[in-house]
Formats: C-alpha cells, sequence, structure tokens
C-alpha cells in the first residue's frame, strides 16, 4: 500500500529533536481520552510558566505539540508530571548518548562538588587541562582546544577566529543545516520550498532568517548552498572572498542526511585551493559516532570542528578545537589580530567534570558504549524496513551509529530540496504525535532525528518497533 505524499513542509522553527509500560497504564489514545485529560498536570505547568516566561518555554525549540512537561529521566526513559513513562528517542535534541542521568557521569558531578570545586574565575584549572589533553589525545581534528558553553557559542567563535585568521567577511552555510542562533547561521533551516524557490546548482540561495533582528549588511556576508553540492562551494569562492565554510558533515538537523562518496574530501580541497576555513559543526555528530569525531570516522581533517551535546551526556559544555596555528590566534601577540574569547562560565566545573565522565565512559572497556549503541540502531533499522516493507509503505531509513530518521519517500535526501520535495511531512508528524500517546518519544516534528542511547536495550527497541508496527497500521488503515 503506497500513500500520497502530501509533501507539505510543516511550520517549523528551527525543528532543526518500558515498553511502554508507563507508570500510569496510559497515553491518549490507549485510555480514549482527549489530550487536555492526559496532560492534565502538564497543562496547569505550562499555563502557570505562560505568566512569566514568554510563550511557556525557554527555548523555541521546545515548543512542540502535545506541550507535556517531563519531570523525571532516568536511562533510557523520562516521565511526564501527568505520571506517564516515555521510552525517549529524543534526548534532549541528542547530548544523552549514555542515558539520562548516567551513573559514572552523575557521581563524577556530585564528586567534583563535594571537594569543594567552584567557579573561581581567575586562572586555570587543572579539570579544564584534564578535559582538553582528553580531546587533544583522541580527535585527529584537534590540536588545541577551547572550552564554552553552548554550541552557538563555539560556532561563533569558530566563525570568527575564520574572519580574523583569512581577514575575509564572507562565508558558506548549508542550506538545512543548524549552527546555532547567532546572525552568521541562523538563517535557510528547513525553509519551505515557496519561499526558497528550486534547487539551485551551482550558485547560492538568498539569506533568508529564521529570527528578526538581523542587520541587513551582515546578511549579505552569509551564502547558503546545497549540502554535497562542490560546485557551488567553488561558485561561491570564485564570487566571494570567503572566510570560512561552516557544515555540519552528516546533516543531522534533517535526520540523517550524509554526505555523498568523496563530498568532504572535496571540501577539503576546495578549502585548500581558495584558502577558505574549512569549519565541521559536529555539535551533534563529534562523540554520538565516536570519540574521534564524525572527521575521524571520514578521515578528513577541517581547520576547526566544533563539539557539544554528546560530549558531556547532557551536561552544558562546548568545545571549539582545531589547528593549533589556527587556535593561536586566541592569544596572538599583535593585539590587533587577538580573537576575543571570553566567558564567566566557560569550562565550569560541574559540565567539565561531566565531560571527563563522559569521555571516560565512552573509552571504556574497548568501546562497549559504541559497540552497543549499533547493534540497537542495527536492530532498529533492520525492524523498521521490515515493517514498512510488510505494510507496503513507501519509505526509507537513514542511520548513522545511533541515530536515524525514518523518512517517507523512496530514496534517502540528499539535502534539503530533495527533503522537503518528497517526505510525507505530514504523515511523518502524525505517526510521532501517536507514539508519544503510546509512550515512545520520538520528537514531534517531521524529519527529526531519533536517538539511541547506550541505557537503551533490546527489549525497549521491541517494544518501539511493535508500537511502530501497531501505529502505522492503524494511520494506513
Ligand atoms: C549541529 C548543531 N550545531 C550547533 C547547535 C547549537 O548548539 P546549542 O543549542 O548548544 O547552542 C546545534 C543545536 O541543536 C546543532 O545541532
Amino acid at each position: 500500500m503506497t500513500r500520497q505524499h502530501s509533501n507539505k513542509v510543516l511550520d517549523t522553527q528551527v525543528a532543526s529533536v518500558s515498553p511502554p509500560t508507563p507508570d500510569k497504564s496510559c497515553h491518549a489514545a490507549a485510555m480514549g481520552t482527549d489530550a487536555s485529560a492526559t496532560y492534565a498536570k502538564s497543562a496547569q505547568i505550562f499555563s502557570h510558566n505562560r505568566r512569566f516566561i514568554p510563550g511557556g518555554v525557554v527555548s523555541v525549540n521546545r515548543a512542540v505539540q502535545p506541550e507535556i512537561v517531563f519531570i523525571k529521566g532516568q536511562g533510557a526513559y523520562v516521565w511526564d508530571a501527568d505520571g506517564h513513562r516515555y521510552i525517549d528517542y529524543h534526548a534532549a535534541f541528542a547530548p544523552h548518548l549514555l542515558g539520562h542521568n548516567d551513573p559514572y557521569v552523575t557521581d563524577a558531578v556530585i564528586s567534583v562538588l563535594r571537594k569543594g570545586a567552584s567557579l573561581y574565575g581567575t586562572g586555570t584549572t587543572e579539570l579544564e587541562g584534564h578535559l582538553a589533553e582528553l580531546i587533544c589525545r583522541h580527535i585527529p581534528a584537534v590540536e588545541s582546544v577551547q572550552f564554552l558553553n553552548t554550541g552557538s557559542e563555539a560556532t561563533y567563535q569558530a566563525i570568527r577566529l575564520a574572519r580574523a585568521v583569512t581577514q575575509r567577511d564572507h562565508i558558506i552555510v548549508t542550506q538545512g543545516g543548524y549552527n546555532g542562533w547567532h546572525d552568521d547561521v541562523s538563517c535557510n533551516l528547513m525553509t519551505p520550498l515557496d519561499v526558497i524557490g528550486p534547487r539551485i546548482s551551482p550558485g547560492e540561495y538568498p539569506y533568508i532568517p529564521i529570527s528578526a533582528g538581523i542587520p541587513r549588511e551582515h546578511q549579505r556576508l552569509v551564502h547558503p548552498i546545497n549540502f554535497n553540492d562542490l560546485e557551488s562551494v567553488e561558485y561561491a569562492c570564485q564570487k566571494y572572498s570567503i572566510a570560512a565554510f561552516i557544515t555540519e558533515p552528516v546533516l543531522q538537523n534533517l535526520g540523517i542526511v550524509k554526505p555523498a562518496v568523496g563530498y568532504l574530501e572535496g571540501l577539503r580541497r576546495l578549502a585548500d585551493r581558495y584558502g577558505f576555513v574549512l569549519i565541521f559543526d559536529e555539535v551533534k555528530t563529534g562523540f554520538r559516532h565516536g570519540v574521534g569525531g564524525y572527521s575521524r570516522i571520514a578521515g578528513v581533517m577541517p581547520d576547526l570542528a566544533v563539539y557539544g551535546k554528546a560530549l558531556a551526556n547532557g551536561y552544558p559544555i562546548a568545545a571549539l578545537g582545531g589547528k593549533k596555528e589556527l587556535m593561536d590566534w586566541f592569544v596572538h601577540p599583535e593585539l590587533s589580530k587577538r580573537v576575543l574569547l571570553a566567558g564567566t562560565y566557560n569550562a565550569h566545573p560541574v559540565p567539565a567534570a561531566a565531560a571527563i565522565a563522559t569521555i571516560e565512559r565512552l573509552l571504556m572497556n574497548d568501546g562497549e558504549v559504541y559497540r552497543h549503541v549499533e547493534s540497537l540502531g542495527q536492530k532498529m533499522q533492520e525492524g523498521l524496513e521490515k515493517i514498512l516493507r510488510t505494510l507496503g509503505v513507501e519509505a526509507v531509513v537513514a542511520r548513522q551509529g545511533s541515530a536515524f530518521c525514518i523518512y517517507f519517500m523512496d530514496h534517502c535526501p540528499k539535502d534539503w530540496h530533495d527533503l522537503a520535495g518528497h517526505h510525507d511531512f505530514g504523515f511523518d508528524e502524525q505517526m510521532r504525535r501517536k507514539l508519544i500517546e503510546l509512550g515512545v518519544y520520538f520528537f514531534p516534528v517531521a524529519a527529526k532525528q531519533c536517538s539511541i542511547s547506550f541505557a537503551h536495550t533490546t527489549e525497549d527497541i521491541d517494544a518501539t518497533l511493535e508500537q511502530i508496527k501497531n501505529q502505522l497500521s492503524e494511520m494506513l488503515r
């Protein structure tokens, strides 16, 4: 059975997100009740928070339907305020590679606080030196590293550093990629096709802001192009004085859009030829796919790379690292060339301890974490493919290790236009919302990555597959 594709790109902002033996035996569909009764306590908390917080959420990406307030996370599960338990595949937009509240990481955090660590705000600490050494030792692309609190801060600094070193202002970004909330990169995410127009190659797209308040003068310095499109990189390099190209090496804000064979190598060649700084945004790929980052898997070295999310299994810390000759511009002897990097909370001892513990855990027992999540990922992919085949649903499963996405189209997308033109966004979102009702939390925005953690078990995967099979059968009826 093949459905008609609606091809409708939903109006999303950045998005870019037991068997269910729920503690309470029921979610809305299971109970046959309406959502307001199922999530009554959540609704109450939202209503309270809206009085004091614009929109009731502190990150616009968290504003989704159904509105659920979570109050606890442990291992592979999260619990909501109304007592429902969910198998979690959102992982807070992917940081929880080890699972929620991993005991090894939690112990490290408690221990560092008990020892009297505080935010001294002066000088260096042994902790940050230890973390820096671990990162430089294990990531071939990183000779020297700095710490910030969020991925956005780190991508901001990477671009600023690239501009300083090259003394050029223009940058290239990927249509459909997400690199944070600042002016250089708050653009061209899931841009509706009727806004952006047809695919252009070679060429560039207009800067389409995803935020108000970005100066027009600044917008003209940013050139969005397709993923997997070396001709357009070359086009931009010939037309502008390009300081940097920042891109996720796998587009994980559109699910899992992989680089074509030779694409990343081609970027390296073009960076060398045109003298721009190649920045891999590994905020999602780094640590989730290997301690060495995706650059190690691909065997392609960027000039700079940015890490966050799985680096500290959910604690707020990010890293910007790369070639020492570039990183040294943060302490350039000539004041006019020195790049300002500062931050009251940089390498705060709590997230720094969490990051060290996370990396230690990821390295333990010869990489058992990665073996486990790979085997669960494979089980999930094979199970999904079997279900889709049996039900006759036109869909494919894209996966990189523990991260996967179902695309309701007949091939894995190569870029945003391919995805926007073929994926059935409406069907995807409907499936996600139904699964939530059944105790499986796929972030309820179409084409968003699902993330498996070390805490998930084969039973969790089996239970999830069972729910997906039931749900898809129901939706196709
Ligand atoms: C690839 C990528 N880069 C950068 C960011 C921004 O990181 P943060 O939300 O920590 O500022 C994100 C966040 O989702 C991301 O997915």
